[in-house]
């Protein structure tokens, strides 16, 4: 609702408070620091599948790209390749192929490719053996392209664009590679759905820093701190059973935690068919 003109604006949250609702308890970290843009953004954003049906313009699409390609890049090898989808009818098409419907509403998809035909033609260029072929290269390539992916989505989303990662291109990576026309030595490892939101974004809790830091070397995080975060999580974020995974293996749980649902989910291999697909697409993982 807008606010009347007479009424003062409400209060930036301070990072210490952002801080407390990304992990659900008064956490006393980020105490006295002073907020910044990027730092609310990042802090405060949570994943978009609804959008508005207004177009992303042209100059703002633009600049999120330049931002993807202004992330980091092992060894400056530049491994990343993205093909954006605005054509409606193709849009259509990859979320069918992904079976995410929600897909088919984004006004632009983006898809980050691990791209190692370009090192392959380098090589080549130069006349000189591409022997970084190999599992090695096709890792430093998907974190590259990971890496521009975040840049993009935060970029976006300082903009006032919502958007959403898509693991799920690779659950067809056949019909996707063949969709987007990808030549051997392509990999579309993520897609990104953009657009403007339909609703604000929710903070989704996180693990606890007990769970996920560690000073100096690495211990294992006792299993009452995982326990604490399942409580709290689903006091504020209960899964609703349509999320539940795999009903069809263990059933609908009358509490369905996150570390169940991480558990149910697990007990299943995804993607089995990933090394076959990389070694008939001209990869040598
Ligand atoms: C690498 C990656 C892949 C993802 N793939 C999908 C996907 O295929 N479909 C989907 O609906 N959400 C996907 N997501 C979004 C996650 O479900 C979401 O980030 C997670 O639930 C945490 O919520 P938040 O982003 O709102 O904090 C993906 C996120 C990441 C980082």
């Amino acid at each position: 609702m807008p606010r009347a003109k007479n009424q003062p604006a409400p209060a930036p949250e301070s990072v210490e408070a952002m801080i407390d609702r990304r992990y659900g308890f008064a956490a006393g970290r980020g105490r006295g620091l002073a907020a910044n843009p990027v730092l609310t953004a990042i802090l405060g954003r949570g994943s978009c599948r609804q959008f508005r049906r207004q177009a992303v313009p042209a100059p703002l699409l633009e600049a999120v790209l330049a931002a993807a390609q202004s992330s980091g890049s092992k060894s400056d090898l530049q491994a990343c390749s993205v093909v954006v989808l605005r054509d409606r009818a193709r849009c259509r098409r990859l979320a069918a192929a992904c079976a995410s419907p929600w897909l088919a509403a984004a006004p632009v998809l983006l898809v980050f490719c691990a791209d190692m035909r370009r090192h392959r033609r380098t090589c080549a260029r130069h006349g000189l053996p591409f022997a970084q072929d190999n599992l090695d290269g096709w890792l430093n390539a998907c974190v590259d392209a990971a890496l521009a992916l975040q840049a993009a989505l935060i970029a976006a989303e300082g903009s006032g664009l919502g958007g959403c990662p898509v693991s799920a291109v690779r659950n067809a990576l056949g019909p996707v590679s063949a969709l987007l026309r990808l030549p051997p030595g392509v990999f579309p490892l993520l897609g990104l759905a953009l657009g403007y939101p339909a609703a604000p974004a929710s903070v989704a809790m996180r693990l606890p820093p007990a769970a996920v830091l560690h000073e100096e070397f690495y211990r294992d995080c006792p299993e009452a701190e995982l326990r604490a975060y399942d409580a709290r999580r689903h006091a504020r974020e209960p899964i609703p059973p349509a999320k539940q995974k795999r009903t069809e293996l263990y059933g609908r749980a009358s509490k369905c935690t996150w570390s169940l649902n991480v558990a149910r989910q697990l007990s299943v291999t995804e993607r089995a068919d990933l090394t076959a697909f990389l070694r008939a697409r001209g990869f040598n993982p």
